[in-house]
């Protein structure tokens, strides 16, 4: 029987990476989205069209809204039957020291951050007596640079959360983490800000998506890990190189 994924922000980016990786391994997708309503249904088209014995379905929600984070998990489970896979995906990165954040702002990156996955978690171990749960948390989170405040507090959370879950929904629930380093530009920025980034971790050179392709099918494939998270920053947690 075919598996079913969930992945939030799977429209573009590396939610979309991820949607294609999966689809190609023969998994069913639910594509959440919130405002990429073209890229969600050019995507949805692409892989029908690839894999026409597979299912794939878009759903929209804000995740900015707390009705449609509640509703999310039921409406996934209505159209595809069963969720095997979430993975919280969905992501907002904004600059901002913590004497600049405003409280509306505060309020964004924890919500679709953190509060999502949360509440996503607990909807999802409500409705379904088993499941895995992927966390795309971020490398940042084990330093406390203040340029990106709320953003980074909002990851650590969500690796905590990720801890604890994994105690509270186990056996029948595994959660797991996956921190990227640089590995897209944001969209207004160019290759050359990775490369930049880069030559300051122990790889020195961008990785791309695949670390991040090969992690997700350990996570799913390992059926024993439970609680952890994996790097894929080039090293970027260890420190800066010396040489
Ligand atoms: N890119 C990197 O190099 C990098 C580095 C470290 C960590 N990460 C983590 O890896 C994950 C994916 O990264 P990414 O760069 O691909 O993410 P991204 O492009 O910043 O965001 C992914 C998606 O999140 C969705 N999103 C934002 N606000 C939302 C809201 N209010 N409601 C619902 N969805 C919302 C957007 O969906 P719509 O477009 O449909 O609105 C967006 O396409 C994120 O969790 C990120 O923190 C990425």
């Amino acid at each position: 029987m075919r598996r079913t994924a969930l992945i939030t922000g799977g429209a573009k980016r590396l939610g979309q990476h991820m949607a294609k990786h999966l689809a190609a391994n023969g998994w069913n997708i639910v594509i959440h989205y919130n405002r990429s309503v073209l890229s969600a249904a050019r995507l949805k088209k692409e892989l029908d069209q690839q894999y026409p014995e597979g299912e794939f379905a878009v759903i929209k929600a804000d995740l900015n809204e707390m009705d449609q984070i509640d509703e999310l998990i039921h409406k996934t489970i209505n159209i595809a039957g069963k969720i095997d896979l979430l993975i919280n995906n969905a992501s907002v990165f904004d600059p901002s020291f913590i004497a600049d954040t405003t409280n509306d702002f505060y309020e964004r990156q924890m919500t679709v951050n953190f509060k999502a996955p949360f509440f996503l978690t607990k909807h999802y171990s409500l409705l379904q007596n088993k499941g895995l749960i992927v966390n795309l948390t971020d490398t940042r989170i084990t330093r406390n640079e203040p340029n990106f405040a709320a953003y980074t507090l909002s990851k650590k959370m969500l690796w905590e959360l990720t801890k604890m879950s994994a105690i509270e929904l186990g056996p029948n629930f595994r959660v797991n983490a996956i921190a990227p380093g640089a590995t897209l530009p944001p969209e207004n920025e160019t290759d050359d800000y990775l490369e930049a980034l880069a030559k300051k971790t122990p790889m020195q050179v961008p990785s791309g998506v695949t670390p991040i392709l090969n992690s997700l099918d350990y996570i799913i494939s390992n059926q024993h890990l439970t609680g952890q998270i994996l790097f894929c920053d080039g090293g970027e947690n260890l420190g800066k190189p010396t040489h």
